[in-house]
């Protein structure tokens, strides 16, 4: 796992944008998997200023690492978060987009639905949040580390967090998700994991300097040579060695 350390917000969306946008500009088919939630909104912000000032994707892939169960309008779903904040607002439209049936009567036959994508789309970029309980994606505490792609049951702090960045009240926050499991996550070429805020500086203590534990679902990435964590300064607030200067 390499780790960036950052200034800020605003530092982390540009650091994990050039990633991405070297991958769009290099690979003949890029694949590029989003999470959604407060971490990736200043990527997407610089992402469609680029597209709308001409930046080619009508060969790029996008898809993402997963979907609330719930309406699929409703105001908090990753299919509203995508076409809001990046399918409606650019000029030219990515060559696929793919998304994860949150409507689904059966979440088996989405799931197999979904994983074959994947398997025909491998990811050069999978873009991940960190959770203040340290999750990725939906894998919670408590996850296997060889979990694979399936229907998670949210922890409190995770209801908490979704009813705060969509305004939403308890009744009607969404209490499960399809999401990739650690095992999709890490498959692919690079996982970006953004972390800003004070928040996170427990989760991001736990990740570099605990152990290795599905306590804390990020730890998951420690022994991954793809996984990339972006980190600023609030979020790094709590660890104890100066990364920095090792
Ligand atoms: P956030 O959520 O980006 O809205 O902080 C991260 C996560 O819970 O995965």
């Amino acid at each position: 796992m390499k780790t960036i350390f950052v200034r800020d917000y605003d530092e982390m969306s540009e650091k994990a944008y050039e990633i991405i946008k070297e991958v769009i500009e290099k690979k003949e088919q890029p694949v590029i998997s989003m999470t959604t939630g407060g971490s990736p909104r200043g990527l997407f912000k610089l992402f469609v200023e680029d597209i709308n000032n001409g930046l080619d994707i009508s060969h790029t892939t996008m898809m993402n690492l997963d979907e609330y169960m719930g309406p699929k309008d409703a105001t908090y779903t990753v299919r509203t978060f995508m076409y809001e904040n990046l399918y409606n607002v650019i000029d030219s439209k990515p060559k696929n987009i793919f998304l994860i049936d949150g409507e689904t009567q059966d979440t088996d036959e989405e799931i197999t639905r979904y994983k074959a994508i994947l398997g025909k789309y491998p990811r050069d970029v999978q873009v991940i949040g960190l959770g203040t309980n340290g999750h990725i994606g939906a894998n919670e505490p408590g996850t296997p580390f060889d979990s694979m792609m399936f229907l998670a049951q949210h922890d409190e702090s995770t209801i908490q967090s979704t009813m705060r960045e969509y305004g939403i009240e308890r009744e009607e926050a969404p209490t499960e998700m399809i999401t990739l499991g650690f095992t999709e996550i890490l498959e692919a070429e690079k996982v970006i994991l953004l972390v800003s805020g004070k928040h996170k500086a427990g989760a991001v203590k736990a990740l570099l300097e605990g152990e290795i534990t599905p306590d804390c679902p990020a730890t998951a990435l420690r022994n991954s040579d793809n996984a990339i964590v972006i980190i600023d300064e609030d979020a790094a607030s709590l660890l104890e060695k100066d990364y920095k200067n090792l």
